[in-house]
């Protein structure tokens, strides 16, 4: 098993170009499914889970070419049979169940279980498409979906922590092929469904209203093939901006979006982080001494609970108490107890993280749980003094295209060790 090897203590200077967007193109690689005709994927992040969605299309029976940065699929023939082998792998299989539906009027799909982040219901997804005309039964751990034909319907999306992306992008993707009108109320306001719908119309979807809670889905007969570049990655953007604010240094964000990280930017003004804003990057220093502050994890255009483990490492530096409500998913403090293994002082208090900042960090072993605490850990690391070994480096290769390496051309001293 690999691990990461921080020395920490060292500011990160530079530029970084930002890849594309994992939860906007791994939505997008399951609509390909919609149509016979090949499609074309620009900005595609090299990344383990976006691997795991072209094993599950090939498993289904799609062609599927990765070049350079491209993703080519065709769906000419496929099945709607996705085993819990295929699907176990990655939570976010789960939107292939709406195009399949679409496609071949029934599916079966393994339901992925949860993972460490809470328990990942997806009762939306199958109200969504139960509204739209499915019969849904959940039998030998497969949701099995079947329909005569699916018919467009207004419906309301909102759950206990408020709107589903995958959730929506399922009923986006299902609608598109349903007779008449579908309208998602309480739909997920993510730039990533905004991405999803923008390609859904470049196949001849007929989508509006897609980045506001209300959309409106005009189903059409049959969609075609269509090329797309994939939005850059504001959680990756995110995470370099808060890694330039930990190290105290001043790092160029190339091809960051600010007018998707609105929230995440002003908690960092907040916290004492200058931010320029320019039209296709940001540049982002330390301007004083950090400041606490309070956040709460809510949808877009809230606060990102993808964001929060990274935030709450940058905290940690900031003299002072801050508290980190999480709102979006019930256990995902895993890094905080790794966290305290660097020094830090953090005590949970129900959906709250009480960070008593400004302690200094020592370098240690620590253990990733998941995809963005290992983020935070890394974050951590290089503001530590010392040496922090990240081990279970595979969590952030599912998420962070050339982590180590972007980081490394930015002066911080890391690097990957097998274990
Ligand atoms: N929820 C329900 N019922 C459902 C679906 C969701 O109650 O049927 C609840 C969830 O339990 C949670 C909330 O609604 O409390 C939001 O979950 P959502 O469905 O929006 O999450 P998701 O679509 O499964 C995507 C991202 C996650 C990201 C969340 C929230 C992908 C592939 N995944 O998951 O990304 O945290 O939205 O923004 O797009 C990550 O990248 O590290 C990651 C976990």
């Amino acid at each position: 098993m690999e691990s990461l090897l921080i020395k920490g203590g060292v500011p990160l200077h530079g530029e970084v170009q930002i890849s594309g967007a994992k939860n906007a193109v791994l939505p997008i690689m399951a609509a390909t499914l919609l149509t016979a005709e090949p499609c074309v994927i620009r900005r595609v992040p090299n990344l383990s889970d976006v691997r795991f969605m072209g094993q599950i299309l090939e498993w289904l029976g799609a062609r599927v070419e990765f070049k350079g940065d491209e993703v080519h699929v065709q769906s000419a023939k496929i099945k709607g049979h996705a085993d819990y082998e295929i699907v176990r792998k990655m939570r976010g299989s789960i939107c292939i169940m709406g195009p399949l539906l679409a496609r071949l009027r029934k599916t079966a799909v393994s339901l992925p279980g949860g993972c460490v982040i809470g328990a990942r219901p997806i009762n939306l997804h199958l109200k969504g498409l139960a509204a739209l005309g499915a019969r849904i039964t959940i039998e030998k751990g497969y949701v099995q979906a079947v329909t005569r034909k699916l018919v467009g319907a207004p419906m309301f999306l909102g759950g206990r922590a408020g709107s589903t992306v995958l959730g929506t992008a399922n009923v986006m993707m299902a609608a598109s092929l349903a007779e008449g009108v579908t309208l998602i109320e309480s739909a997920a306001c993510e730039p990533e469904v905004v991405d999803l719908a923008r390609f859904l119309n470049a196949m001849g979807a007929r989508i509006t209203g897609a980045g506001s809670p209300t959309i409106t889905v005009t189903g059409v007969k049959a969609l075609h093939g269509a090329e797309h570049e994939v939005i850059p990655d504001r959680i990756e953007a995110a995470t370099f901006a808060i890694a330039a604010a930990a190290t105290n240094g001043e790092v160029s964000l190339r091809g960051a979006r600010p007018e998707h990280l609105h929230a995440v930017l002003d908690k960092l003004e907040e916290a004492g982080v200058d931010i320029q804003r320019r039209a296709s990057s940001l540049i982002v220093r330390r301007k004083a001494r950090l400041k606490p502050v309070d956040v709460t994890t809510l949808p877009y255009s809230g606060f990102p609970t993808d964001v929060q483990a990274q935030l709450m490492a940058l905290l940690t530096l900031a003299p002072g108490i801050s508290i980190i409500t999480e709102r979006i998913f019930e256990s995902r403090f895993m890094h905080v107890s790794e966290l305290a293994r660097l020094g830090a002082d953090i005590e949970i208090e129900g959906p709250s993280a009480i960070v008593k900042g400004g302690r200094r960090l020592s370098g240690a072993p620590v253990m990733a749980s998941d995809l963005r605490a290992s983020a935070a850990l890394v974050i951590a690391g290089l503001a530590a003094r010392g040496t922090t070994q990240v081990n279970r480096v595979y969590h952030l290769d599912r998420g962070y295209e050339d982590i180590d390496a972007k980081l490394r051309k930015l002066g911080a001293r890391i690097q990957r060790i097998e274990e």
